[in-house]
């Protein structure tokens, strides 16, 4: 594997130490998603991450974005640890330094594409034109200069996952988390995605963690952490930096 050169290895923008995340803590169904997980991703990293269907893949992801709370142990993005945040900061965190891609798009179905891709903007406080003009180019580069206004019932799966990314690109995000952002593309459309991930991290030096279940596209990223029953089994840091 080529080695990024983009990588800060003095900036950790991603520190996990000890995380644990059970659900339905004290019942006799309790899960125990996420296992004493510990990895570090520096700025400018593209990691991949991989598991079997249930291994806490989602979970983490979410405990990263600040959408479910930590059980125990510390997260720290850029920094500043997230767990100690309440909701308005967490809120104020994601719209700031995160782009989230979702296993299941969330897109706002009352919402057209390209009103879909502006609103992260909008929320910013930049102007409708300035949005418009930025959305536009995006969705251009998407493939999707063609559905505008169309809105995601009008849209094939692929479409609408493109639509996700684009949302989550939109702003630049210092951190994108994307949860099988090429899940339901197929092969030339994954590929141009892959191309558009690749080049945003190296032109931005945007840092992407990116769940997979593809070996192809682990194999794009810079290196894979592995987890195993809500237990990392392996970050490939220690190869990636040599
Ligand atoms: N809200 C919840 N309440 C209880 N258990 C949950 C909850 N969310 C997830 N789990 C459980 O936690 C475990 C990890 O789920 P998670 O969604 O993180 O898996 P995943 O690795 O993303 O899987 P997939 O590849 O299928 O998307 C699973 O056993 C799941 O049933
Ligand atoms: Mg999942």
């Amino acid at each position: 594997m080529k080695k990024n050169e983009n990588v800060d290895w003095n900036i950790p923008m991603l520190e996990l130490k000890n995380v644990n995340k059970k659900f339905l803590e004290g019942t006799s169904t309790e899960v125990h998603a996420v296992r004493d997980s510990n990895f570090t991703i520096y700025k400018g990293e593209m990691v991949a991450l991989m598991g079997p269907s249930g291994s806490g893949k989602t979970t983490l992801l979410n405990l990263i974005g600040g959408l479910t709370p930590t059980t125990t142990g510390s997260i720290k993005i850029d920094g500043s640890e997230v767990t100690v945040l309440n909701e308005e900061e967490r809120t104020a965190l994601r719209r700031d330094n995160i782009g989230y891609i979702f296993q299941h798009f969330n897109l706002l179905e009352f919402l057209t594409a390209e009103q879909n891709v502006m609103l992260p903007l909008l929320v910013q406080g930049l102007s409708n034109e300035q949005a418009k003009r930025r959305t536009t180019m995006m969705l251009r580069e998407l493939g999707l200069g063609g559905r505008l206004e169309h809105f995601p019932n009008e849209l094939s799966g692929g479409q609408e996952q493109r639509v996700a990314i684009g949302r989550s690109l939109i702003t630049s995000p210092a951190i994108m988390l994307g949860d099988e952002p090429t899940g339901d593309l197929d092969r030339s459309a994954e590929t141009d995605i892959l191309k558009m991930f690749r080049r945003i991290n190296s032109e931005k030096k945007q840092t992407l963690l990116l769940v997979t279940h593809s070996e192809w596209i682990g194999a794009q990223c810079d290196r894979t952490i592995r987890i195993e029953n809500g237990t990392i089994i392996e970050t490939g840091l220690e190869e990636a930096k040599l």
